[in-house]
């Protein structure tokens, strides 16, 4: 498991997302207040990335801009259709204001991460 310090967390609003790439893979990471998401930043319907669409606060969700599956964004199943894959899920923390992402390396990493 590698840990990448990727950005502040001042510079991401809370209820967006942002692409990153990390090891090679993209990312997308979701701030909802204070607390930051990392999931696979293509959604699992299609070549689309989740980092476009909507992020809900209140259901900690984010929308796919093409079609409207939503993901969890804390354990990256997908809650509507068309989407019926989960994207995989990074550990994502703040530590001293910046987002750190941590990602197996060589793997999709992803799925029930976390140990
Ligand atoms: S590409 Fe995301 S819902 Fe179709």
């Amino acid at each position: 498991m590698t840990a990448y310090e990727l950005f502040p967390l001042a510079d991401l609003e809370p209820g967006s997302a942002r692409r990153v790439e990390v090891d090679g893979r993209p990312v997308a990471v979701i701030r909802i207040d204070d607390d930051v998401y990392a999931i696979g930043d293509t959604c699992s319907h299609a070549e689309v990335s989740l980092s476009e669409g909507w992020v809900d606060a209140e259901d900690c969700t984010i929308e796919c801009v093409a079609h409207g599956a939503t993901f969890d964004v804390a354990t990256g199943e997908p809650v509507t259709l068309p989407a019926t894959r989960p994207v995989p899920v990074y550990e994502a923390v703040v530590v001293a204001g910046t987002v750190v992402v941590t990602v197996a390396e060589g793997g999709e990493g992803g799925e029930g991460a976390g140990s």
